[in-house]
């Protein structure tokens, strides 16, 4: 090999020596630049996808996602201002993070999410903003949250019969949620999609409805395991597995196809031939996908998380008001991303530990 031909496959043999990638996929990828040490965990895994919650407040009350009687939200003067957020989603960016997720508590009932989302347009390096949101105020907001830079956004939905919607999260709504729904295709957000938490004995009878949903409509569906947290009464019998439902899919469209994708997707992805859609498969409980894992998460009191099923956190937002640097935060991100364990503890370990309830992370 030439010289810049041979230093630019040593950079690469670097970049992808630990990961799960294949060299093939890592040579199409444009950026060379070896990845930051800083989000850089012990097992060569490369973070550049960031998760931020804007909130702990919701307008729904999802059963496996919160206590029915709600949770004990920190005082606002804790929480992470507009101007904070905006501080720590720099760092990231400049440090390689690509990819950003507002999520929550739920993001649409932030005030400021506008102003978030145009600020962090004009991060050099930020690929991708995207939502995550329950739908029910989505419609109205939702031209002008594309205007200012959302390009992708994930809507939750568990249920197709609006009763049980509304026995789901404990709150009305399904209409403003399809009507979100419909406004996201129309505003050509491609693929648009739908988070569906599969539990038994609640919505496992719909799976078939929910991949119907994809046949005329360019609609991501992604099926996700159960997973347990603090208060969500999580139990290894409501837990629908991922082979499970593919076999149940399976019997009505015996030639479901798998597709490829990149190798940091999490979802497993299939598609039933001539359907306009795909489906996903979010398997965080039957087949972790930790050894691939690219994302960090900040909780709204400003709790770096480095694993969403891990008990360590650590306080940026502390460290930010008592004055810290951008090189004082850069090292307590890279001692904590460094600390990330290889894998999470697995279901029934996980379903014993403390965390905090899914609300209050931010999924
Ligand atoms: C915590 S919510 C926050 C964003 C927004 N409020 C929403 O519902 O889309 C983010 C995602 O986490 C998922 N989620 C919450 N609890 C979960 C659990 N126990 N197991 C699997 N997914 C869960 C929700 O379905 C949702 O798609
Ligand atoms: S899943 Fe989303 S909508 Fe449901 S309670 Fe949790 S934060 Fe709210």
């Amino acid at each position: 090999l030439c010289p810049a031909l041979n230093s630019l496959f040593l950079a690469k043999l670097w970049a992808v020596s630990s990961r799960s990638c294949s060299f093939l996929d890592s040579l199409r990828n444009e950026d060379i630049q070896p990845f930051s040490t800083v989000l850089t965990d012990s097992f060569g895994r490369h973070h550049n996808y960031l998760r931020i919650s804007l909130t702990e407040k919701c307008n729904l009350r999802c059963q496996y996602c919160m206590p029915e009687k709600g949770v004990k939200l920190t005082p606002r003067s804790q929480l992470l201002s507009t101007s904070e957020v905006l501080t720590i989603a720099r760092l990231f960016v400049q440090e390689g993070v690509d990819k950003i997720r507002l999520t929550g508590g739920e993001p649409l009932i932030r005030p400021d999410l506008l102003d978030i989302i145009i600020e962090l347009r004009k991060l050099n390096g930020l690929k991708t903003i995207a939502v995550t949101t329950n739908g029910i105020h989505l419609a109205k907001p939702l031209s002008r949250l594309k205007e200012a830079g959302l390009d992708l956004i994930n809507i939750s939905l568990d249920s197709l019969v609006p009763a049980k919607f509304e026995f789901i999260v404990r709150r009305r709504g399904f209409h403003k949620v399809m009507e979100g729904i419909d406004k996201a295709i129309e505003l050509g957000f491609t693929p648009v999609k739908i988070n569906c938490v599969v539990m038994r004995g609640l919505n496992e009878d719909e799976l078939l409805d929910f991949v119907r949903l994809t046949e005329k409509k360019p609609l991501e569906v992604r099926f996700i395991e159960y997973m347990p947290f603090d208060g969500n009464k999580w139990n290894f019998k409501k837990m629908v597995s991922y082979q499970e439902i593919l076999d149940h899919i399976k019997q009505q469209w015996p030639n479901l196809e798998m597709i490829q994708t990149g190798c940091a997707n999490t979802a497993k992805m299939f598609k039933v031939p001539g359907f306009e859609g795909h489906l996903g498969f979010i398997t965080s409980m039957s087949e972790h996908f930790c050894g691939s894992c690219n994302r960090l998460r900040i909780t709204a009191d400003g709790n770096l998380k480095v694993c969403l099923f891990g008990n360590s956190e650590f306080s940026l937002r502390d460290a930010l008001r008592s004055g810290a640097s951008d090189e004082e935060l850069l090292q307590v991100i890279g001692a904590a991303v460094g600390r990330k364990k290889k894998e999470h503890a697995g279901m029934f370990k996980i379903s014993q530990m403390m965390n905090r309830p899914m609300i209050l992370i931010g999924g």
